[in-house]
């Protein structure tokens, strides 16, 4: 069976989607302050291989859990589903098809638990 990777189109895709998603998460005001600290180019970077790998693609992610990436953060459930919208809402408006969101959007839910409230295993 093909990949949702290489159905959506494999990595230009997936950058064109992250790059989207980020602008929009970094314009939204509920949401701005999360990132004032990060580095984005790294955060993209990062997201690029994390979709990728989740959607089934060739590449391995070797950055952090989402449980450390996330730890102090205080990302809030509200905050999570917006993100998540914002995701959506980027794929949509770039034309992946709807059956593939929808299969991106159920492998986020169980993330929702390792990010909200993160903190470091202890
Ligand atoms: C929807 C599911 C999410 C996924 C798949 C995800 C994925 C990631 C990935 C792969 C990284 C990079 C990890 C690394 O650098 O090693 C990251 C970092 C980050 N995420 Fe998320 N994330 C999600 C939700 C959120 C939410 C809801 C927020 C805030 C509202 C958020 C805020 C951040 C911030 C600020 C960083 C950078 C942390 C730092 O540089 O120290 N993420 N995320």
């Amino acid at each position: 069976m093909t990949s949702i990777f290489d159905r959506i189109g494999g990595a230009g895709p997936v950058a064109a989607v992250v790059e989207e998603f980020y602008t929009r998460v970094t314009a939204d005001p509920d949401l701005r302050e999360y990132f004032a600290g990060a580095d984005m180019a790294k955060l993209k970077a990062h997201q690029r291989s994390f979709v990728a790998a989740a959607l089934g693609g060739p590449q391995e992610y070797r950055g952090r859990s989402m449980a450390e990436a996330h730890a102090g953060l205080g990302v809030t459930a509200e905050h999570f589903d917006a993100v998540v919208a914002h995701l959506t809402g980027t794929m949509e408006d770039l034309g992946v098809p709807a059956d593939t969101i929808a299969t991106v959007a159920a492998a986020l839910a169980p993330l929702k638990e390792q990010i909200v409230q993160a903190r470091l295993p202890v």
